[in-house]
């Protein structure tokens, strides 16, 4: 008797440690997750009497999913309508101890805003936080996990952004974990990302990329994207600093996150806007707009739109991209992309960033294989933001000149023939 039980009391334990240590693997992300959500352009608006345009609202969301469908974005692949900080009620419900969104700001609770979005064919996100609070002070996930998953799930929400303030980081290394496992418990396929790294980095410690890979989708690797060219260069010279033990652990299902996109907003020139979304787009990084989509002048909407500049973002690789080096101060990005060809050549997608600022495009030639573009072949070149303009065939030996604007960017692609 004794043994039949020992046998099943370990089988139980068995399985309960083969579930902590299988991980995610959600089948979800398989590309870099696309959207919108309120963060960077609306923060922790509550006054809707002030702000009735910008207050986190129900309206507000059902506003920026109405205009993803008829603006063009959810064509352009734009997927996700993803409720930042703010729209809790700074109470949990008293007898059920559930998490209430703010009764005046979401008057028809969750449900209906997540079938309003669902029905316009988009996918709903909301934002929580692993501690007691979120970074805003509504109340975080902490002691209410499981019943919280399981809220989450009941409101058809598909991506969860996890943050991390009022925590022990020392606990976020089995929390996160945890917090993904009992949502996979819920049977509802949602998108998990962790702000986890993010915090670890700020207290100097060494995020670990394998448990991230194995328990989240995407991952915030660093600082708070805000509205200025100075913290969009930043993040870009973070990411490049740290690109060798960063990059290696994006990939199909797991990404690393530099923020939101900054385009539509009032801190980038058009320039600036092309930059930051051609150098997401070697990053393999997520494409989450926050902006007032109502309000985005059509040059901005024809960059976050971009067909040819989203299809390198979205490369089914997934092979993320690194800065290769920098000369008078322009630096080339490459990223590795479809078509491979037969003998194993990859094409790319090459960046040239201007860190100038003296005034006139500056005029710069490199030899193709200074990129490490090697394929014996050669390339056919194509410019990304005018693909008319089709530059014809290089050898690895050959000459390319380019001529970048200040703080701007040119994005080729180079296919391998
Ligand atoms: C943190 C996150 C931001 C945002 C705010 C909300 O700062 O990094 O992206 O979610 O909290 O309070």
């Amino acid at each position: 008797m004794y043994g039949t039980w020992g046998v099943f009391l370990g089988g139980i334990l068995l399985l309960q440690v083969l579930q902590l240590s299988m991980g995610l693997d959600n089948g979800l992300a398989l590309k870099p997750p696309m959207g919108w959500m309120s963060w960077e352009r609306f923060r922790c608006i509550t006054d809707c009497k002030l702000y009735p345009d910008e207050c986190i609202s129900e309206k507000l969301f059902r506003r920026h999913a109405d205009l993803l469908v008829s603006e063009g974005y959810a064509d352009a692949g734009y997927e996700y309508v993803i409720i930042d900080d703010c729209w809790l009620e700074k109470n949990r419900d008293n007898d059920t101890q559930k998490l209430v969104p703010d009764r005046k700001r979401f008057p028809n609770g969750l449900n209906a805003l997540s079938d309003h979005i669902h029905y316009q064919g988009l996918k709903f996100g909301l934002y929580q936080d692993y501690g007691t609070n979120t970074c805003a002070g509504y109340p975080g996930v902490i002691k209410h996990m499981k019943l919280d998953a399981q809220t989450f799930a009941d409101w058809d929400v598909d991506y969860v952004k996890l943050d991390g303030c009022y925590a022990n980081i020392s606990d976020m290394a089995t929390g996160y974990p945890e917090f993904g496992r009992l949502l996979n418990e819920t049977g509802r396929p949602m998108v998990y990302s962790c702000s986890w790294p993010a915090y670890q980095e700020d207290a100097g410690e060494m995020p670990d990329y394998e448990s991230l890979k194995q328990h989240c989708n995407l991952w915030r690797n660093w600082d708070d994207i805000e509205d200025s060219l100075e913290s969009l260069m930043q993040i870009i010279d973070y990411f490049a600093k740290n690109q060798d033990r960063i990059q290696p652990h994006g990939g199909p299902g797991h990404w690393n996150d530099p923020d939101m996109l900054l385009l539509g907003n009032y801190g980038l020139s058009y320039d600036q806007s092309k930059l930051q979304m051609a150098i997401w787009a070697i990053m393999a990084a997520p494409l989450i707009m926050s902006n007032d989509l109502a309000a985005v002048r059509p040059e901005i909407k024809a960059i976050l739109q971009n067909r040819a500049v989203i299809a390198v973002d979205q490369d089914e690789l997934g092979i993320q991209g690194r800065r290769v080096l920098s000369r008078n101060q322009i630096e080339v990005w490459k990223r590795p992309i479809t078509p491979v060809t037969k003998s194993g050549h990859h094409s790319y997608a090459v960046a040239f960033v201007s860190r100038r600022d003296d005034g006139a495009p500056y005029r710069i030639p490199f030899t193709v294989k200074e990129f490490g573009l090697t394929n014996p072949n050669g390339y056919n070149v194509q410019d990304l933001y005018d693909v008319s303009n089709k530059l014809g065939i290089f050898q690895s030996e050959s000459q390319f000149i380019t001529r970048v604007n200040p703080n701007g960017v040119t994005f080729y692609k180079f296919t391998a023939l």
